[in-house]
């Protein structure tokens, strides 16, 4: 049953073009539009969302320049927006999953469409959100959040008791350091800036490594040593897997889950003997779970939601017209310092 007070028409965010300087609110205005659309309607197993909050992440830079490997085949114009929040507003979910009109859920809308004021989410797809708990940091709880829970659970079936992290301080890094640490994985922070190095300690890393050291790569081969390390995850690509491969001993293994200095490798072949590399990707690794697989991992992320050390910093907000300034804020630098959150619904919040 859909509430009767729903209105006809909401609005949409639309990119028309590539963003070319993502950094630059003017060159994003210049690619999105604001559009007056039909709300849309919903099929079996499908509920409307009314959108209250999305938080930007990289991948919304990444899908704004064409780039994001899983976005960048829909057809320009398209939509906008990831990660987020809101209240069911029709329902034609499975009676078991308990969605009724007016629960409140968080989401990731994969076809990217969630900067709207109205968002059609797969049932099965969407976490309901704990009493107490905000719209605001429920709409930063699911990304990486899961993405944490599975590539620790990658580590537990490796039976590997050290990994290293070269994205300490980001908003994923922070929040594997305290889950790896809640389940005995010694964790090998690295970051960028020595300020970064006392948030790491805080999250329980055991070693919290500086990349702009010139003996970095001298300091990771002893922390890899001490903690006998076989797994390192990575998110800045270009030369660190190939540095990682060449600290790590024999059958080690380099995990991709990101890209964020460059897209290609420079890899030497001998570094790879008896080693391997792969890529992470929790959308492909959540599409391959069956539903007993999910529950256990969404319950897992609603507890996530109610702790206060497991949730993520959000760093500012902006209102919902304000999108190409909430995005070349998030691009900026210092992203340790937060997420960026659009309130698309400020009445909800
Ligand atoms: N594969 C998957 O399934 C998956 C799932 C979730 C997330 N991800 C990816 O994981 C990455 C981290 O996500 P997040 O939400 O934690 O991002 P975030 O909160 O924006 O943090 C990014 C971190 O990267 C650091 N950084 C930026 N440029 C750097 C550079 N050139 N060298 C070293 N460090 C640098 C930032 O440090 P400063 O504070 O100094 O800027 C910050 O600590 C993103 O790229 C995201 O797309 C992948």
């Amino acid at each position: 049953m859909a509430d009767p007070s729903l209105p006809t028409t909401h609005r949409v965010w639309r990119m028309k073009s590539e963003v070319k300087d993502t950094k630059d609110a003017k060159s994003i205005e210049e690619s999105l539009s604001l559009e007056e659309e039909q709300v849309p309607t919903i099929k079996e197993g499908q509920i409307l969302v009314q959108v209250a909050c999305c938080t930007i992440n990289h991948e919304d830079i990444l899908h704004l320049k064409n780039a994001y490997v899983n976005t960048k085949d829909i057809p320009i114009p398209r939509g906008v927006g990831f990660e987020g929040s809101g209240k069911v507003v029709a329902s034609k979910a499975p009676f078991y999953l308990g969605l009724k009109v007016g629960s409140r859920v968080a989401f990731y809308s994969d076809q990217s469409c969630a900067l709207a004021e109205y968002l059609v989410c797969d049932a099965q797809t969407v976490t309901p959100i704990p009493a107490g708990v905000s719209y605001s940091t429920a709409a930063a709880a699911v990304t990486n959040a899961f993405s944490v829970l599975l590539m620790v659970q990658n580590l537990k079936k490796g039976g590997h008791k050290a990994v290293v992290n070269t994205v300490g301080a980001g908003s994923l890094g922070r929040l594997f350091t305290k889950h790896a640490k809640s389940l005995g994985i010694n964790v090998i922070a690295l970051v960028r800036r020595d300020s970064q190095k006392d948030l790491c300690q805080a999250d329980g890393a055991k070693v919290v490594l500086n990349l702009s050291d010139p003996d970095f790569d001298q300091q990771l081969s002893q922390a890899i040593q001490e903690t006998n390390c076989h797994f390192a995850y990575d998110g800045l690509a270009g030369d660190m897997p190939d540095r990682l491969l060449k600290a790590l001993p024999l059958h080690s293994v380099v995990s991709i889950y990101s890209e964020i200095v460059s897209k290609k490798l420079t890899i030497d072949v001998n570094h790879l003997y008896q080693k391997r590399i792969e890529a992470f990707n929790a959308g492909d690794e959540a599409k391959a779970l069956w539903t007993v697989q999910m529950l256990p991992l969404m319950s897992k992320l609603q507890k996530w939601m109610a702790t206060p050390e497991m949730q993520t910093t959000i760093r500012t907000q902006f209102e919902f017209d304000k999108l190409p300034e909430a995005i070349s804020n998030s691009a900026s630098e210092k992203k340790s310092d937060g997420k960026v959150q659009v309130i698309v619904t400020p009445s909800m919040l």
